[in-house]
C-alpha cells in the first residue's frame, strides 16, 4: 500500500474526508498499477482519473472555503493551482516518456497529501471549527 488512510489525515470536514479518501485510493490503484507492470493505456486511465477527480474536489472544496467565509481563500486556490500544474506537469512527461511513472511522481503525490492535506486543508477546517 502506498498511502494508507489513518486519523491524522482526518480534517474534521466529512466531505472533504471522504473526497482525500478516494485521492489516495486513486493513488494507491497506480502505485499498483505500476508494480503490477501493467501498460501505458491502464496507467493512463488511472491518471486521468486521478486528475479528472483533483480538479472536481478542489472545486468543490473551493467553493466550500468560501461558503465558510474562509479568510485564506485566495492563497488557497494558489496552491491548487500550483498543484494541478505540477500534475499535468508529470501527466505530460508520462505521456511523452516510455510509458513509466518514475519515484519522483510517487514523492509528488506523497508531498501533496502529507504537506497539503494535513498543513493547507486543515487551515480551513479550524476557520469553519471556530465560526460554528
Ligand atoms: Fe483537499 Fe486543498 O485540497
Amino acid at each position: 500500500m502506498f498511502v494508507d488512510w489513518s486519523p491524522r489525515y482526518s480534517i474534521g470536514v466529512a466531505p472533504m474526508d471522504e473526497a482525500h479518501k478516494k485521492l489516495m485510493a486513486l493513488m494507491n490503484q497506480l502505485h499498483e498499477q505500476r508494480a503490477a507492470s501493467d501498460g501505458k493505456p491502464e496507467l493512463r486511465r488511472t491518471l486521468k482519473a486521478l486528475a479528472d477527480f483533483t480538479i472536481r474536489h478542489f472545486r468543490e472544496e473551493e467553493a466550500y472555503m468560501q461558503s465558510i467565509e474562509f479568510p485564506g481563500l485566495a492563497n488557497h486556490k494558489l496552491i491548487h493551482a500550483k498543484l494541478l500544474e505540477q500534475l499535468n506537469e508529470h501527466a505530460n512527461a508520462f505521456e511523452t516518456g516510455d510509458g513509466s511513472l518514475p519515484d519522483q511522481f510517487f514523492t509528488f503525490l506523497k508531498v501533496w497529501l502529507t504537506a497539503h492535506i494535513c498543513g493547507i486543508d486543515t487551515k480551513y477546517a479550524e476557520h469553519s471549527r471556530a465560526k460554528h
